[in-house]
């Protein structure tokens, strides 16, 4: 299923989009960096809230790192680890994607 453009993504920069998987409707967060895009459930592992402050408005830290609004806990962009906060150790939850001809793709 197509999700969206790769080029609706900036460079190094995230979306949120809505997609069903399995039967639930489900808020994604994506991460793109340079013709990857990597995806990720719009959940943080520490409370379950979602990790963007407003739709689609995700913050990075001077490390590369996503920061969750809520409560701050950080994420390396490569496997969705939790590097530190209150989630310490835990990691987000991958949802498989691709880029076929400039379009991500849920696989
Ligand atoms: S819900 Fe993300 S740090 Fe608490």
């Amino acid at each position: 299923m197509r999700l969206l453009a790769l080029n609706d993504i900036e460079d190094g920069g995230f979306a949120e989009i809505e997609a069903t998987i399995g039967d639930d409707a489900e808020s994604l967060l994506l991460f793109r960096q340079g013709g990857q895009v990597r995806a990720w459930l719009n959940i943080c592992p520490h409370a379950g809230r979602r990790l963007d402050w407003a739709p689609g408005k995700f913050l990075k830290d001077k490390q590369g790192h996503l920061i969750c609004a809520a409560h701050g806990a950080s994420f390396e962009l490569e496997a969705g680890l939790c590097v530190a906060g209150p989630c310490r150790g835990d990691a987000l939850r991958p949802v498989a994607v691709e880029v076929v001809d400039g379009q991500v793709r849920l696989l």
